[in-house]
């Protein structure tokens, strides 16, 4: 079978295991290693839709394929957004896409994160690093029914200011009465005003009921298993606690065994899970 952008244009849509053809329109350099793209359907006028929380299977052509999570509006059907660091093979080949370069795209896969699930509960998100990324789709939604929610938390944590990612929504968002945002860093020199310490420290002073609250994490295994630690210690039940993981993916479509977790295939029955159940697995090493 040809994987051409030309040959798999013309098979499009027929199956979950073949990409579809988009367009970059255009690529944003959020921090030294990361950068956003913005990808148009090469035939449609609307991306396919999505819930927060998933992730498409981004294939570069000659190169190879990765699951990559949506990090844009779930509200704006006309571009498909997603947020990469360039960490090896195919990010690095991404990076070098031009405007009008093809790429493929399968999906979207998995659970999202509960955010009707949460209406009428305080919710507190809390990312680390790039992990904002797959967070950054929820926080629209629940903005763009900002009624529906209680208190509305924002924690996130980078490990120096030059990591910060969304500089311009985050900035947009600090100006709302009705949403608090926090933002440390682990090291800072020069300029640096705002907080120093990682982001599991700003948990005990953030402004939610632990009773009513549901959390949304994402980042490193590290940072959520000590996120949930914490958040837990203030009273947050685990099943209220979800977390988004990450592991090598091949099909994306429960077949092929790659991203399994303990009992659990991170594509389909995840990435996101309640923290009740994974927290078992999370505290074995190698799984
Ligand atoms: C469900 C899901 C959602 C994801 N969402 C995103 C996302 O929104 N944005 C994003 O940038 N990444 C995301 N990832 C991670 C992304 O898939 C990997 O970074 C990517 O597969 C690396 O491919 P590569 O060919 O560039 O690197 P490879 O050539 O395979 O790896 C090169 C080196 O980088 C290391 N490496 C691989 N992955 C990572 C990583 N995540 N962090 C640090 N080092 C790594 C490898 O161990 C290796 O040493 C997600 C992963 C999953 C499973
Ligand atoms: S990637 Fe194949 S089963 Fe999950």
């Amino acid at each position: 079978m040809s994987h051409t952008p030309e040959a798999l244009e013309k098979t499009a849509g027929l199956s979950p295991l073949m990409p579809e053809v988009y367009r970059l329109q255009r690529m944003r350099q959020e921090t030294l290693d990361t950068f956003t793209v913005e990808l148009a359907h090469a035939s449609h006028a609307t991306a396919a839709s999505f819930r927060p929380g998933q992730f498409n299977m981004l294939y570069v052509f000659g190169v190879g394929e990765i699951p990559i999570s949506i990090s844009g509006d779930p509200a704006n059907p006309n571009a498909l957004v997603h947020t990469t660091r360039a960490v090896g093979v195919v990010t690095r080949a991404m990076r070098l896409l031009k405007r009008g370069d093809s790429i493929g795209v399968r999906g979207p896969f998995g659970a999202g994160w509960p955010v009707e699930e949460s209406e009428g509960n305080d919710v507190v998100i809390v990312a680390g690093g790039i992990g904002l990324a797959p967070l950054r789709p929820a926080l629209y939604q629940i903005l763009a029914h900002r009624m529906k929610y209680g208190r509305v938390v924002l924690l996130y944590g980078t490990r120096s200011p030059d990591d910060i990612l969304f500089q311009r929504d985050l900035e947009r968002w600090r100006t709302r009465f009705d949403l608090e945002v926090i933002v440390t860093v682990d090291r800072a020199a020069g300029s640096w005003r705002g907080n120093v310490g990682v982001v599991t420290t700003l948990i005990s002073r953030a402004p939610f009921d632990p009773r009513n609250a549901v959390a949304l994490i994402c980042g490193p295994e590290i940072m959520m298993r000590f996120t949930a630690q914490e958040l837990r210690r203030r009273g947050v039940d685990s099943g209220r606690i979800y977390v988004s993981m990450e592991r090598n993916m091949k099909c994306a479509t429960g077949f092929c065994g790659h991203c399994q977790f303990g009992p659990q295939f991170i594509c389909k029955d995840g990435p996101v899970f309640p923290y009740n159940r994974l927290e078992k697995w999370l505290n074995i090493r190698e799984v």
